[in-house]
């Protein structure tokens, strides 16, 4: 029998990194800011933005205000507006519905493939013929997701969204530092958005995010929109609708810091999902991670028929896990109108996913018992069906 740790086990840990990279980093950087006065956009954000594109083999990286920000500036640079289709994943966080919608766009919801949980291909392809069909909107964006870290089919979504005059925005806000066939997350698409919430593989203290591009007519774009459309010859002259959309450059300095143990923990949250991968019963289904590829493992989930009582079972026993998410984007109340396809694996998903404890800090006890305990649960069950 294997014994509970005497520490909590975390679900996500937003603070331990603080203490491996040393506070009085942190400290001297905001010292810094302090005495330099350019709180918004200062040059530490400017730093950023070099050391991102960098990672990620961009030729652009412009930081803003949060993933959110990001998406719907990627948007706004593309120019969409009432009466575009862009379709979406629906098995996800609302914000990748939410950007089109706030510019007036119609979000298509689409359903998800059941082993990756990501936007499946083939029904991509059969709501766009739906759209197409019915010939009342303008074809223009796919934004797919990589749901919990793990990349999407790029390659089909990417063929069929050019074979129809679409770009792909890619939702990597939960997928920074993941690897699709050789290539960086935020370097696939035609853009992509990044988020910097503190449970993100590369988290701030705060809300943070950026938009990637790799032409300099969508950069200068999303620079412009960031600061409300604003003119980059006459500042106090807006030649286009945008937002407040920049960054904290407190945030800037905490990510510069983060970003030095960013592929160690990365390396951490392999090994802690190749011992799930291993260890775990085959009563879970696994996500699955495409081949040639690698996820960033932001969470790791699993799917069982009997989720609540597993989630139940996994909180008595002093183990943190969470249903992201119980409920589709088009089954929610602020997009009821846009519910107009059946969507059984999103469906079926929202009932079944658990994610578990996935911090890079987690150790050979806190494994060892989270292990144990889910495949207590499982042999119970499976001695029942016998
Ligand atoms: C898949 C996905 N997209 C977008 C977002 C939005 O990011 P932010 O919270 O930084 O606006 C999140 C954040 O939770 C997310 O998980």
């Amino acid at each position: 029998m294997t014994s509970k740790p005497n520490k909590p086990i975390m679900l996500f840990d937003c603070k331990t990194s603080q203490s491996v990279i040393g506070r009085e980093k942190f400290l001297q950087a905001f010292e810094k800011i302090l005495d330099h006065g350019a709180y918004c956009q200062g040059p530490e954000t400017r730093e950023l933005d070099a050391k991102l594109a960098e990672y990620c083999g961009t030729k652009h990286c412009s930081t803003c205000g949060s993933g959110t920000d990001a998406l719907t500036l990627a948007l706004m640079a593309w120019g969409v507006k009432p009466g575009d289709a862009v379709f979406v994943s629906s098995f996800t966080f609302v914000s990748s519905a939410e950007a089109p919608v706030l510019l007036g766009a119609t979000p298509i919801f689409v359903d998800s493939d059941p082993d990756t949980y990501n936007m499946d291909p083939k029904d991509l392809q059969r709501a766009i013929d739906e759209v197409k069909k019915e010939g009342k909107l303008n074809l223009k964006a796919v934004i797919p997701v990589d749901i919990f870290g793990s990349p999407c089919q790029y390659d089909e979504i990417i063929k069929i969204a050019h074979d129809n005059g679409m770009k792909v925005l890619s939702d990597s806000c939960q997928s920074f530092g993941s690897v699709y066939k050789g290539k960086k997350s935020c370097s696939i698409a035609d853009m992509s958005a990044t988020s910097f919430y503190p449970t993100k593989p590369l988290g701030g203290y705060g809300d943070g995010g950026a938009a990637f591009s790799n032409t300099d007519e969508e950069d200068a774009l999303v620079q412009s929109c960031r600061v409300h459309g604003m003119s980059p010859e006459d500042h106090y002259d807006n030649v286009r609708l945008g937002m407040t959309g920049r960054m904290n450059t407190f945030q800037a300095a905490v990510l510069l810091q983060k970003l030095t143990v960013l592929d160690q923990e990365l390396k951490d949250r392999f090994r802690v999902a190749s011992r799930y991968d291993n260890e775990l019963s085959s009563y879970f289904g696994k996500q699955k991670i495409l081949d040639g590829c690698r996820s960033a493992y932001a969470l790791y989930t699993i799917h069982c028929n009997d989720r609540d009582e597993l989630m139940s079972f996994l909180k008595e026993n002093g183990i943190p896990c969470g249903a992201y998410y119980p409920r589709p984007v088009n089954k929610q109340t602020a997009y009821a109108e846009w519910n107009t396809r059946s969507l059984p694996v999103c469906e079926n998903l929202s009932k079944t996913a658990l994610s578990i404890p996935m911090t890079p800090y987690l150790d050979d006890e806190d494994l060892d018992y989270i292990i144990s305990k889910m495949n207590e649960f499982a042999a119970k069950k499976m001695d029942k069906a016998a």
